[in-house]
């Protein structure tokens, strides 16, 4: 058992990439705490569990709101006294002409991808430099590295996400605590699903044909499962990534080595 007893923190488990690293390192034998604003999912992914429920924690949290995400971090230090492992997943994706793009979608990709990055980071990194121990891991994406036809917004806030880890990565070295970043490529979630049928009816073509093209960017040419982003996920919380920090795993079956 790779993370067994160790106290895990993860936003977004309600869905896709969060639900499967919840299940893996439940599997691997941590100590879970589950958030996600979306409770149904949540409650879903908590009875996904059920074998090792006594060891798992859910909440209720909007990443956006500062109160909840301290409430989160608060909580897992009273029951458990530290964090080992800081997995910031949660994410939204809104695609479109820059021109056409609503203020509202944009105000939400940013409050949630990296406002919401840097308030998980945040409440937790005190204690992380107290402990001087920990693992904090962050979802950046392809739309990091390369851009991507009708995701300016998204790419912006990913881009940022890489830089934001990176630096963070420099402060906490001191403190023996390793940041790093996973950017998957297309990954068989209710995202893709969503970014595919938006743009699917966008551009009158039918959601095979954008499927197609999403799964030809990469080498492999197919999506990925949530569960194999989830198992680069488990080895940066591990010592097997000992020598890692302000590393990004590019987990996207060859899409930006074209
Ligand atoms: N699926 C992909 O192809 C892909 C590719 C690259 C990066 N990513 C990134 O991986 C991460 C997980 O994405 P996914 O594909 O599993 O998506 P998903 O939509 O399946 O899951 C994202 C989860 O985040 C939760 N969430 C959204 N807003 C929230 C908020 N304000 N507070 C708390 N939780 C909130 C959602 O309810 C959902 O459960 C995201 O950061 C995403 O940007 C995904």
């Amino acid at each position: 058992m790779r993370v067994r007893d160790k106290v895990c923190v993860l936003t977004g488990a309600a869905s896709g990439i969060g639900r499967a690293t919840a299940k893996l390192f439940a599997d691997e034998g941590a100590f879970l705490v589950i958030s996600d604003i979306d409770e149904n999912g949540l409650k879903e992914t908590y009875n996904l569990l059920a074998k090792v429920k006594e060891r798992v924690s859910f909440m209720k949290i909007d990443v956006r709101e500062p109160k909840e995400v301290k409430k989160m971090i608060q909580f897992t230090i009273e029951k458990y006294g530290k964090i080992d492992v800081l997995i910031v997943n949660a994410g939204v994706v809104r695609v479109g002409p820059i021109d056409e793009f609503s203020d509202e979608d944009y105000d939400l990709l940013i409050n949630v991808n990296l406002k919401g990055t840097y308030y998980t980071c945040k409440y937790a990194i005190p204690y992380f430099k107290k402990q001087e121990f920990g693992s904090i891991i962050t979802l950046a994406s392809v739309a990091a590295h390369i851009g991507q036809a009708n995701h300016a917004n998204y790419c912006s806030t990913k881009a940022g996400v890489l830089g934001f880890t990176k630096a963070l990565a420099l402060d906490m070295a001191p403190y023996n605590v390793r940041v790093n970043s996973v950017s998957p490529g297309a990954t068989d979630t209710p995202m893709l699903q969503s970014d595919v049928a938006k743009q699917a009816k966008d551009r009158c073509v039918d959601y095979d044909t954008v499927k197609r093209e999403f799964e030809e960017e990469g080498v492999l040419g197919r999506w990925a499962k949530p569960e194999e982003i989830a198992t680069g996920i488990l080895f940066l919380a591990t010592d097997d990534a000992s020598y890692m920090t302000g590393a990004d795993l590019r987990m996207d079956g060859g899409w930006t080595t074209r």
